[in-house]
């Protein structure tokens, strides 16, 4: 059980993608972390390959400062030259705790490591208490269900599939994945469901993102123009619930059956405007307009 919002922590320690250092760092993280566990959320995603390791330490760090209980996903590379065990104790220590809440398998590498034998170890791992659940990301439908079906050989529970998903990432509608996580009765957990920061409205013509984002497409002249129908609908949302777009796109996500999303926050202001999804919802009549405008993003 965690909250319906949880924050992703990629931005944390990252200066390649995201500037860490540059225009926000430590203070800012931290304030961002305490500000979401002030607003419910409990529930925080990284990996080790975040800032190399930065991300994992940082949150642990966080962690020790706060007495309500936090929960932790973390993820790891299956290379094969790499033994699961060892990765698994590397974020324990990392994260300074006992036991991972949430271990995923970060992409679906699966040369010269049979997935058999990499569910088999991650098995092992739950059976010793290091961590308590496992999950797989940017897994498709099918890989899914193989992973589901190891594990469950083991009598483990696959708990969570993390992939792209957003009012502009529909993909895993048309592909079917998000059906099969119901059957299967895997939780998504939705990755960059901002967009980046495209779904904020911040993001014009004039007020480009910085960094790597500025040669992504999507923030181009074409694909702010072809977004404008989407951050019209936010909008109104918005107005109407006296929300801001942030909290209507993610708020769109929690109301999609069995799906988590794990908005970055870089400060405190964006942690609590994440956090401001909760506790509200949009009507159903909401829903429907924003499936329709957001429809072209399931190609
Ligand atoms: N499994 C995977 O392969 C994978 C891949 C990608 C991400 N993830 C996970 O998903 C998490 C979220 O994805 P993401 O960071 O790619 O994208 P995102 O959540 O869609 O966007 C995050 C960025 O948007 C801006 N932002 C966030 N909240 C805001 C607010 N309330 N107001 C204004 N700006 C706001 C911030 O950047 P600026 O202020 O610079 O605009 C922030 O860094 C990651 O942290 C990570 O945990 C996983």
């Amino acid at each position: 059980m965690v909250s319906p919002v949880g924050i992703g922590t990629w931005a944390w320690g990252d200066k390649l993608f995201w500037g860490y250092g540059d225009r926000y760092g430590a203070a800012e993280v931290e304030a961002a972390f305490q500000a979401a566990v002030a607003a419910g959320i409990t529930f925080f995603d990284t990996a080790e390959v975040y800032g190399m390791g930065e991300s994992e330490r940082l949150l642990g760090q966080f962690c020790k400062s706060v007495s309500s209980p936090v929960q932790i996903a973390t993820k790891f590379g299956p290379l094969p030259w790499r033994f699961t065990k060892s990765s698994v104790r590397a974020s324990l220590d990392r994260l300074q705790v006992e036991t991972i809440d949430l271990y995923q398998v970060h992409w679906p590498f699966s040369f010269l490591l049979g997935q058999e034998t990499l569910f088999e170890a991650l098995a092992e791992c739950v059976q010793k208490g290091w961590i308590r659940a496992v999950g797989v990301s940017n897994y498709s439908a099918d890989q899914m269900q193989k992973a589901h079906d190891s594990l469950a050989r083991f009598g483990v529970p696959l708990a969570v599939n993390q992939v792209r998903y957003s009012l502009v990432t529909r993909q895993i509608e048309k592909q079917g994945l998000l059906a099969r996580s119901r059957q299967l009765g895997v939780t998504i957990l939705a990755y960059s469901p901002l967009a980046q920061g495209l779904l904020t409205g911040k993001y014009t013509l004039d007020s480009p993102p910085q960094g790597a984002r500025s040669f992504d497409t999507r923030f181009s002249a074409k694909g702010l123009a072809k977004l404008t129908p989407v951050l019209h609908t936010l909008g109104q949302c918005a107005e109407a619930h006296d929300k801001t777009l942030s909290q209507v796109a993610l708020n769109w996500l929690m109301n999609q059956e069995g799906v988590i999303p794990i908005p970055g926050a870089k400060n405190a202001m964006q942690a609590q405007e994440n956090a401001g999804a909760m506790g509200w919802s949009l009507t159903p009549q909401e829903l429907e307009t924003l499936d329709r405008v957001s429809r072209p993003w399931m190609e």
